[in-house]
Parts: C-alpha cells; sequence; structure tokens
C-alpha cells in the first residue's frame, strides 16, 4: 500500500554531514507516493549535490529567495502552500536557533515562518551541541510552539564521538511521517488494547503459555494511536518495542493481565482485546523448581478469568472488540463467540496465518454481517480495522 499517496512533503535540507540521509529520505517518502519538494539552504548543498534530489524526488531543488522559476517571484509562498507538512532532515543547531528566534534570512527558514502546516525537524549535530543549554533552551521554545521532533539518536557520530545528535535513520523518519499524516479518525479517544501471550506458572521456572508474538496488538495499539488515540497498552511478554506515545503495562498472568484491564477500562472509550489469553491456569504453582521423581506429575488447572466478556458485562461499558484464531470454520466460530462475550465487534483470523506472521487476513464481523480484508501487513490490516471502529462508534 502506498501510504503517502496524494500527499505532498516539503523536506528541508540544511548544513550536516547526515545531509546525505536526504537521499534515502526523498527515495523512501516517494516510494510511498508521496510528492516531494526539496528546499536546502546553501550550507546543504556543500553536503549533497541539489541534483541528486531533484533526480530522487523528480522535482526541482530550490535554494533561493530570489528563484525566478517560481511563477509569483514569492517562493516561500509558492512552496508552503498545499504542503501536507514541512519535514527539515537534517535540521542543525544553526536551524534550530534561526527557527525559535523567528529568524527568516533563506528560503527554508522564511518558508518554515510562512507555513500554515505542521512542521517536523530531524535534528543532527555534534553531542556536545545538542547538549549545549542554548540548544536545549531553543528545543524547549520550539517544542512550545508545536513544532514536533524525530529524533534525535544516538550513536558514534561523524566527527568519531559517542552521544546523542545522530539523525534517526531515514526509515525511522518516514514511518514517523506516515504515522503523523494518518487520519486523526479517533482522536482524544482512550483506547486500551491487550496483546501478546499469558504465562501461567506452573513452577519457578516452568509454565503454559502460547505462541502468539504480540505482532497482532501491538500493530492495533499502533494504529489507534495514528489515529489520534491516547493508548494504554497492556502486554504479555514479547520482543517487540511498544509504540513509542503508548502507555504501556507489562503483565505475565491471565489474573495480571484482568487487574491490569479493570484499572484503566473505567476511562476507556474502547477495549480492543487481541491478547491471547490462556484460557486455564494451574492451581497450585510451586514456588520452587518440581524435582523429577519416579512418580506421576498431577497438574490440576482451574479456567482463567473471561477478561474481555467481564468488560464487556459492566454497565458503563467502553466499545469492545474481540478477537478470535480459530483453525476452521473461522468465520461460523468467531460469530459464536460474539454473542457469548455479547460484543459488538470480533474480529477473526486463521491460527496459521495469523500467529507470528508479519501480515494477517481479517474478517470484522459486527450486527451488519462480515467483511473479509484483502491480506497485507498487520499495520495495514490494524488502520483498517480502526476505520471500521470509528464507524461503528459515530453509529452508535
Ligand atoms: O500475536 P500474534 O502472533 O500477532 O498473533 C495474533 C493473534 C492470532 C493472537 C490475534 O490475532 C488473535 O486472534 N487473538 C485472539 C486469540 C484467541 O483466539 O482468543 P480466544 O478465542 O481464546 O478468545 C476470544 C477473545 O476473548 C479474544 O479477544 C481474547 O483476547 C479474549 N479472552 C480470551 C480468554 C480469556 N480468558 N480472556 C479474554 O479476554
Amino acid at each position: 500500500m502506498n501510504e503517502l499517496n496524494g500527499k505532498r512533503i516539503l523536506l528541508g535540507v540544511t548544513g550536516g554531514i547526515a545531509a546525505y540521509k536526504a537521499a534515502e529520505l526523498v527515495r523512501l517518502l516517494t516510494k510511498e507516493g508521496a510528492d516531494v519538494r526539496v528546499v536546502m539552504t546553501n550550507s546543504g548543498t556543500e553536503f549533497i549535490p541539489p541534483l541528486t534530489l531533484q533526480a530522487l524526488s523528480g522535482n526541482p531543488v530550490h535554494t533561493s529567495m530570489w528563484d525566478q522559476s517560481i511563477p509569483n517571484g514569492m517562493p516561500h509562498i509558492e512552496l508552503s502552500r498545499d504542503c501536507d507538512l514541512v519535514l527539515v532532515a537534517p535540521a542543525t543547531a544553526n536551524f534550530m536557533a534561526k527557527l525559535a528566534a523567528g529568524r527568516a534570512d533563506d528560503l527554508l527558514s522564511t518558508l518554515c515562518l510562512a507555513r500554515d502546516c505542521p512542521l517536523i525537524l530531524a535534528p543532527a549535530m555534534n553531542k556536545q551541541m545538542w547538549e549545549n543549554s542554548s540548544t536545549q533552551r531553543n528545543l524547549d521554545t520550539l517544542l512550545q510552539d508545536g513544532i514536533h521532533f524525530v529524533g534525535p539518536d544516538s550513536g558514534i557520530q561523524a566527527c568519531g564521538e559517542q552521544g546523542a545528535g545522530r539523525m534517526s535513520e531515514p526509515g525511522l523518519i518516514a514511518s514517523e511521517i506516515i504515522s503523523w499524516l494518518q487520519p486523526k479518525l479517533l482522536q482524544d479517544r482512550n483506547v486500551v488494547v491487550t496483546a501478546g501471550p499469558t504465562y501461567e506458572a506452573i513452577d519457578a521456572v516452568r509454565g503454559i503459555t502460547n505462541a502468539s508474538s504480540g505482532k497482532m496488538g501491538y500493530a492495533v495499539a499502533q494504529a489507534a494511536r495514528d489515529a489520534g488515540a491516547n493508548v494504554t497498552l497492556i502486554s504479555g511478554k514479547t520482543s517487540l518495542v511498544p509504540p513509542s506515545q503508548a502507555r504501556f503495562i507489562s503483565i505475565i498472568s491471565a489474573k495480571d493481565m484482568l487487574d491490569a484491564v479493570l484499572n484503566e477500562v473505567d476511562h476507556a472509550d474502547i477495549f480492543i482485546s487481541v491478547a491471547a489469553v490462556a484460557d486455564f491456569s494451574v492451581r497450585n504453582p510451586s514456588e520452587r523448581k518440581i524435582k523429577k521423581s519416579q512418580q506421576k506429575l498431577n497438574i490440576e488447572f482451574d479456567e482463567t478469568p473471561d477478561i474481555l466478556k467481564t468488560v464487556a458485562s459492566r454497565k458503563n461499558r467502553p466499545f469492545c472488540v474481540g478477537f478470535a484464531a480459530e483453525s476452521e470454520d473461522v468465520e461460523e466460530y468467531a460469530k459464536k463467540k460474539r454473542m457469548e462475550k455479547g460484543i459488538p465487534l470480533i474480529v477473526a483470523n486463521l491460527v496459521t496465518e495469523a500467529l507470528n506472521s508479519d501480515t494477517n487476513s481479517l474478517i470484522l464481523i459486527d450486527d451488519d454481517g462480515s467483511k473479509t480484508l484483502p491480506p497485507s501487513s498487520k499495520l495495514e490490516q490494524a488502520r483498517l480495522l480502526m476505520t471500521h471502529i470509528s464507524r461503528l462508534i459515530t453509529k452508535q
């Protein structure tokens, strides 16, 4: 899917060694369908030739306030109109200082002042420059002015020093831009998402769990965040990094997950239960490691609490969405689960396609029937799910 189709992005390139990464950034943004216009400062052109960015973007690169090729002779106005956002990558300490002071002495700084769309900066500089109190003061000012930042990252710098100040990688910047430009269908809604497996201990070192990787649940959390929601992600153990800006609560067992959900759900507008919760827990788990013996080991199990059903049966319940992973007769079993749990929407998927994979094909089942989404990445599926949920909650 071209996530930036129809979007126009103005990329500003200022004078730092990370300017060479602007080429990859232009490539990634255009690959996603964006129309990228590049404006460079004079120092930017010292690090990467404008021709490279012209070839990759398919558009002329602008460097001068007095650009005669712009019909109305006002490039700072002409170029900043109809943009969905302005991204400056790399943004130097000097450029941040100019923006913080409201100075406009070249095309890029003037255009940033004249814009009527969001501005995102990806800073890049030596770590001492980044940590310098004047840069940090400028950062505070820019944040207060509503300017957004991606990075900087930490690591080895071009000068050989190590620390914060490296420009974020183009892939990360591009994915932040894609997130940023998603329609805000769930603006300011409080969304609680459960994800991953639960682990029910048998003894100090053994337990029962399942093969959920958490990928689907984390994608749902990210899609909800990108749709403008305040997200709380409650997750069993996975190897994934939670989406930034989501509140993250880590749990082990089904009981922990129930407690965490009940703590959060009072303020939730939407509850999405993607977790693969263990259906049984061990009655008396041993605190020590059970030794091998000749005797048969008998383990007694209790059913775990049904978290989704508990939430769905509350008086002031949020809009509840369940998931159902089935190995056969997917739709039929999922419809039954929707009824049993008393929820407006259940999302069915085939175990063999869904578990631990990067792609999925969801079936959305509600009062109006069922709708199958064509296979795609879990994030794309999750975005389509957010669109569906936003339609259902506005109908309520
Ligand atoms: O994590 P991945 O590798 O990406 O895999 C994703 C997934 C396959 C785990 C996910 O897409 C999915 O389908 N999750 C639901 C798994 C399932 O089949 O759950 P269930 O049939 O046991 O439960 C149905 C619903 O009730 C689910 O929303 C579940 O979260 C919830 N439930 C179940 C048991 C329980 N004790 N409490 C619950 O809340």
